[in-house]
């Protein structure tokens, strides 16, 4: 009968069979796909498997450093953490169209991934985190954003002259499978159960263009966000409004704006909250949260966060807005 430890037995098999005494390597995103498909293949082959993680510093608040303690030190899996920073920074410096940035930053993703490949010449296998609904979705046409998602979401996009085989173990499981095999493998339910997170990550969520000082703000604020999300509960349902919600997470504006604090006067950015319900991503309603819950959230940002001063709550549904404001 059909259980996740014989599953995980059979899988393992297959990983062992498939590459022999190979070397594998996959880029590690944080995400729960790649996230997965790294702690199987390293149950199946340990320390044949190494993990490039590209911190393209567009990541949320701490992120890397997770990253790092939950493969390296909690799993032992091989990882070589880059940090593209710098790089990322530096491409997306006066760039202010969305589609213009997604490009940029899933070309750098492209180029660190593949000069850290290079010092491992012994590899014949590139592992993805590549799930069954992804590979319906790329059999079908694909138009605007949702073509922009996979091209750069997936490592897909890597040239040819990299002649590496495939490795793709996910390629027959949905979502909530993959989830359910992530905490069997021992992955923390907080990392497999996570809203979903684009590629480009806080490069569309910082309006026009990207700079590290506006990055700093935004991660803090967004985990504030999130901390309190997860931390008020919803009396009827007895869940969090993080596991009410399909995606939540502030939005950075450029814009400046005249408050006042003690006997001063401020003049600072301005931030947007957007929560979403949905099932699918392709319709989506804006979340109900408590006034009281906003409040909290408000005041914890525009006091802890210097540089924001005033909070906004997006009351747009999807269509006619997108969910992301990029
Ligand atoms: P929109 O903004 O189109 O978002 O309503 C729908 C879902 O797709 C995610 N999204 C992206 N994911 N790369 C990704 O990997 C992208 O460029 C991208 N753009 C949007 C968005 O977070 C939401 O879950």
């Amino acid at each position: 009968s059909w259980t996740m430890p014989n599953y995980i037995d059979q899988a393992v098999v297959k990983i062992r069979e498939q590459v022999g005494s190979d070397e594998v390597i996959l880029g590690l995103s944080g995400g729960v796909d790649s996230s997965v498909a790294a702690a199987l293949i390293h149950r199946a082959i340990g320390d044949q498997l190494t993990c490039v993680f590209v911190d393209n510093g567009l990541l949320r608040l701490n992120e890397g450093k997770q990253v790092m303690e939950t493969f390296a030190e909690h799993l032992g899996v091989r990882v070589i953490h880059v940090d593209a920073t710098a790089q990322f920074m530096g491409h997306l410096a006066g760039v202010t169209d969305p589609e213009a940035k997604r490009k940029i930053i899933g070309r750098e993703f492209v180029e660190v991934f593949q000069a850290e490949s290079a010092k491992l010449p012994s590899a014949k296998w590139l592992a993805q985190g590549t799930i069954y609904p992804d590979v319906i979705e790329s059999a079908g046409a694909k138009t605007g954003k949702a073509h922009a998602i996979k091209s750069h979401h997936n490592v897909g996009g890597l040239p040819e002259t990299m002649k590496l085989s495939l490795l793709e173990p996910l390629r027959e499981l949905f979502k909530d499978e993959v989830r359910e095999l992530g905490v069997a493998l021992g992955l923390a339910p907080e990392l497999v159960y996570r809203h979903p997170f684009p590629g480009p990550g806080l490069g569309v969520r910082i309006l026009g263009e990207v700079k590290q000082e506006y990055c700093e703000l935004l991660k803090r604020a967004d985990a504030i966000f999130i901390e309190e999300l997860r931390a008020a509960v919803d009396e009827k349902s007895g869940k969090s409004w993080y596991e009410l919600t399909s995606q939540a997470f502030v939005v950075f504006l450029p814009v400046k704006s005249v408050g006042v604090m003690g006997d001063g006067r401020t003049y600072d950015y301005v931030v947007a909250l957007r929560a979403v319900i949905t099932s699918d991503f392709m319709t989506a309603k804006w979340a109900e949260l408590p006034y009281d819950l906003l409040g909290k959230v408000s005041n914890r940002i525009i006091n802890e966060v210097r540089g924001i001063n005033r909070v906004v709550y997006d009351v747009s549904g999807k269509p006619p807005a997108t969910i992301e404001w990029e």
